[in-house]
């Protein structure tokens, strides 16, 4: 993808590099939900919204079959690059019936803003006694990152332009949403999980929040970066010398039971 082509903008890009460089914390952070998912090595278990592959790769490792799918070509790839047999998929639409054991899915969820077109797809995708182990943003999350970029944008008469890219829910609207398609909802936990960043705040903005940079005009962008680091430094920069952004996860594990009620 050409990386000043901004024809699609107001959509975040995801590049495979710059996540490995920016972004590499999200996998490695993701343990805890490997070991809820406990993958065994008789399981077909998919990655939905895989990203490059890091945690499909581990669940592979684990010894069961795992494929990753994902709305990101570049990511696509570089999963593919890692041998994981994957496939370019807008988890609003997923394309399976009946073929898993268990989907895994980490930090991909929030960037799906109709859920329960999600939800849909994942109970079609999994077996009967199937399971759904998940990890997303929740209600909270990056509240402090996302006040400053608002109030950022409102200094310059943009805010309304924005169409907000995440879905951060409460631990009572997920449960309801896959109770009421019928999951039994086995573990749900909503996580406020501080995250040190490998590297500047400013490049956790150029990875994860593309699509508030973008309603600025390009040679401004440079200065409001800088401007939301500024607003976010008293609460989010340690004196120890490390940005740690203000997550909150919304953790669960559910189950499509054997039979339909
Ligand atoms: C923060 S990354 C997480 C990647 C991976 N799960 C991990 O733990 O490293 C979010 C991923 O969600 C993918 N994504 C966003 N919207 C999607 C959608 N509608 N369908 C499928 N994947 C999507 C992005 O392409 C990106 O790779």
């Amino acid at each position: 993808m050409d990386r000043t082509d901004e024809s699609s903008t107001l959509q975040q890009r995801w590049f495979a590099d710059r996540y490995a460089e920016n972004a590499r914390f999200v996998s490695d952070r993701a343990e805890p939900l490997i070991e809820l998912l406990a993958p065994t090595n008789d399981e077909i278990i998919l990655d939905l919204g895989c990203g490059d592959g890091a945690l499909t790769k581990l669940i592979a490792d684990a010894g069961a079959t795992a494929i990753g799918v994902d709305a990101s070509v570049d990511q696509i790839i570089a999963s593919r690059n890692l041998g994981i047999p994957s496939a370019v998929m807008d988890g609003h639409n997923l394309a399976f019936n009946e073929v898993f054991d268990a989907i895994l899915t980490n930090a991909a969820l929030h960037w799906m803003t109709s859920p329960n077109e999600v939800i849909d797809g994942m109970w079609n995708a999994l077996k009967p006694g199937g399971r759904v182990v998940g990890e997303m943003g929740g209600a909270g999350n990056i509240a402090k990152i996302t006040r400053a970029l608002t109030k950022a944008l409102e200094r310059r008469n943009l805010h309304k332009k924005v169409v907000f890219p995440w879905f951060f829910p409460s631990e009572a609207d997920y449960r309801q949403r896959l109770e009421a398609r019928g999951f039994i909802v086995d573990y749900m936990a909503l996580i406020p999980r501080p995250t040190a960043l490998p590297g500047e705040f400013t490049a956790w903005l150029d990875t994860f929040a593309e699509q508030f940079l973008f309603l600025v005009p390009k040679k401004e962008r440079v200065a409001f970066k800088e401007e939301i680091s500024d607003a976010v430094r008293p609460d989010l920069f340690d004196p120890h010398g490390c940005w740690v952004a203000d997550y909150v996860r919304l953790r669960f594990s559910a189950t499509r039971p054997e039979k339909d009620s």
